[in-house]
């Protein structure tokens, strides 16, 4: 009796040890690593960036919105992950989120005094933050293109999303960009999107140029052009990235194009540009100059044998 219930205590013990070991390494692989740095941004301001990095978490995004607090008071939070189980992306979409690619969420608390007002001027932090992106990837010598309002494309191909979010006066930037994406996992992403008219096929770097690239060192780029951006958007100098994020259109001036409303309804109209506050100008047959500044709409490019989105 007594070896008996000295071999079930031991059988317990055995057992707790094991799981104890179990719970140890699990939580590991998901613990934050976090550090405080210093950046000084091109215009001679010291700004605190303060980053968490993951392994895996559910969404950056998610984890940033629930850790406001965390947000230094002269800078940016930043979360980054390996993987996302659960990556969030536009109009409730999910964002596929394999290991290899950049998953980052920037959050900084915007002052009372900033020249942006975010809850009004969301289109132009969604700009400005993807235009971040697209210097990233020119910095790599490539030529990527902008369909407004923030998705990023490289030959054709989406290759990178921006989601921009408010919580009071808590401005929320999410980052997807695929770097070391291959194709079967892209093949994987397209055929979930299959039937959407409104999604894009993806791509990566990797599958664009046929090597890997380091996500640390383009991560690290995306930051710096990120902060830089932002820093000149609230003090408000949108209208110098106006030009800039023009060139790099999917759509070019003058050009004839479909804007799809959320109401399903769509009408034609000539692409005249992006007015101060980064609304894209349609001239509409009958209806003269309309300005549109809902981020939600597709900017859809029609002419034969010219990108279709
Ligand atoms: C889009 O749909 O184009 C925007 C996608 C944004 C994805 C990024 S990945 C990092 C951050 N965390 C998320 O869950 N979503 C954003």
């Amino acid at each position: 009796m007594l070896v008996q219930k000295n071999i079930t205590r031991a059988i317990t013990r055995f057992a707790f040890i094991l799981n104890t070991i179990f719970i140890c390494c699990h939580v590991t692989s998901y613990l934050a690593a976090t550090d405080k740095n210093f950046f000084k941004l091109k215009n001679g301001q010291e700004i605190t960036i303060a980053r968490h990095t993951f392994d895996l978490i559910s969404s950056t995004q998610t984890w940033s919105k629930e850790h406001l607090e965390d947000i230094p008071v002269n800078g940016w939070m930043v979360v980054t992950t390996k993987k996302q189980s659960a990556g969030i992306g536009t109009n409730g979409r999910t964002w596929h989120s394999p290991e290899g690619n950049i998953y980052a969420t920037f959050s900084k608390k915007i002052s009372k005094n900033a020249s942006l007002n975010p809850e009004t001027e969301r289109l132009q932090v969604e700009q400005v933050a993807s235009f971040a992106v697209i210097q990233t990837l020119e910095y790599l010598g490539l030529k990527p293109q902008l369909k407004w309002v923030n998705d990023i494309l490289l030959n054709r191909k989406k290759i990178s999303g921006v989601l921009v979010e408010l919580d009071n006066d808590v401005l929320i930037i999410g980052i997807g960009f695929n770097i070391n994406m291959n194709q079967k996992e892209a093949d994987r992403v397209n055929e979930v999107c299959k039937g959407d008219p409104n999604l894009i096929s993806v791509t990566s770097l990797l599958i664009e140029e046929g090597h890997m690239f380091s996500v640390e060192d383009l991560f690290k780029t995306v930051q710096e052009n990120l902060c830089n951006n932002m820093s000149l958007l609230l003090d408000g100098k949108f209208d110098s990235f106006v030009g800039e994020i023009e060139k790099r259109l999917t759509c070019k001036i003058g050009e004839e194009v479909t804007v799809h409303l959320p109401t399903k309804r769509e009408f034609q109209g000539a692409f005249k540009g992006l007015n101060k506050n980064g609304s894209a100008i349609i001239d509409v047959p009958g209806k003269g100059i309309v300005e549109i500044n809902d981020g939600r709409m597709a900017l859809v490019i029609q002419e034969e044998g010219k990108l279709e989105l």
